[in-house]
């Protein structure tokens, strides 16, 4: 029998979206594609679709975030969604409700999306599992932060084109970085070489099979790349002593023009941000106006987040039917 090619609707039957390394490559360029549409959306004078109208979606951050939850919220009322932005810090949580309790809180009050932010690495996964409105994961731990990954690659796609055979290295703290998990897999689904950079300390046990080079020396490991990735040191996960001082890894690892050098001469920098400035990077280079990628990040990170709730609404069920 003669079998027929999978169509585009068919190429992305998910509820939820948990990670990177669960989609193919043909549901990566999907919301890459979709999300070029929604850019000319954005451009409009009326920024307005009705794609979402009649569904709710809950931001759910139990970890502090400036660009992730404004622009999930931002995305959501472009497509005419209600929004709530949960506060979990004047919620019931605060006097020991457990997570599931109150996810199944929200979802009773009539959420059709979660978006949620939990230091705890799989609780995307776990709710996902228990409740049947779509999960989105805007960060789980040290493991995915998949939305941030997909807008990484919207931006570099639009500002060099095709990522296969590209030289990318993120730098920086690896070990405790979603960022660079969710990264490093979907530049590998794209084609491109991934190099890892990092101290020892910061180097995740097993970082050889992610599918990426790993270097400890940076001048070595930015040769010849075309994007150069910073992460910010995530002091707020270290539990012990991974580092001498801020300084000294601004000396080792910090992005300045001096290392930058080592790179391909139109090198491009890229920070997910919150940056800690003189640490990670050097503000001359996080600031300058033709090789610095950070602000268009940002402003990717929108149209990237209006694709997801789109492309997830395909399969969820009616507004409202969630409620019991
Ligand atoms: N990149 C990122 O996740 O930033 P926020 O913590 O501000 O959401």
């Amino acid at each position: 029998m003669q079998r027929r090619p999978p169509t585009k609707e068919a190429s992305f039957a998910r509820k939820d979206l948990l990670g990177i390394q669960e989609l193919s490559r043909e549901e990566i360029v999907r919301i890459l594609d979709d999300a070029r549409g929604f850019r000319d959306v954005l451009k409009r004078a009326i920024k307005k679709v009705p794609t979402l109208r009649g569904r709710t979606v809950v931001n759910l951050f139990f970890e502090d975030s400036t660009r992730t939850r404004t622009s999930f919220d931002v995305a959501a009322r472009r497509l005419s969604a209600e929004v709530i932005n949960f506060d979990v810090s004047t919620s019931s949580v605060k006097k020991g409700e457990a997570l599931l309790d109150t996810v199944e809180t929200i979802e009773a009050l009539g959420a059709d999306y979660i978006v949620v932010r939990h230091g705890s690495s799989g609780s995307a996964e776990f709710l996902a599992r228990h409740i049947k409105a779509s999960v989105i994961n805007a960060g789980d731990g040290t493991h995915e932060h998949p939305t941030q990954a997909l807008l990484d690659a919207l931006t570099i796609r639009r500002r060099i084109g095709d990522i296969g055979g590209l030289r990318i290295a993120i730098c920086g703290d690896i070990l405790h970085s979603r960022v660079a998990r969710s990264n490093v897999a979907c530049l590998n689904i794209l084609g491109a070489q991934v190099r890892l950079i990092a101290p020892r300390t910061l180097t995740p046990p097993g970082a050889a099979d992610w599918g990426a080079e790993v270097f400890t020396d940076m001048r070595k490991g930015l040769q010849g790349c075309d994007v150069v990735m910073m992460l910010r040191l995530q002091q707020e996960r270290m539990d012990g002593a991974y580092l001498p001082s801020a300084r000294e890894f601004f000396h080792f690892y910090g992005l300045d023009a001096d290392k930058l050098r080592h790179a391909k001469p139109e090198a491009l920098v890229m920070h997910p941000g919150p940056m800690n400035r003189g640490v990670e990077i050097e503000s001359s280079i996080a600031d300058h106006k033709t090789r610095s990628l950070i602000t268009e990040q940002v402003e990717m990170g929108v149209a990237i987040r209006m694709a997801v709730l789109e492309t997830l609404a395909k399969n969820a069920p009616e507004p409202g039917a969630t409620k019991q």
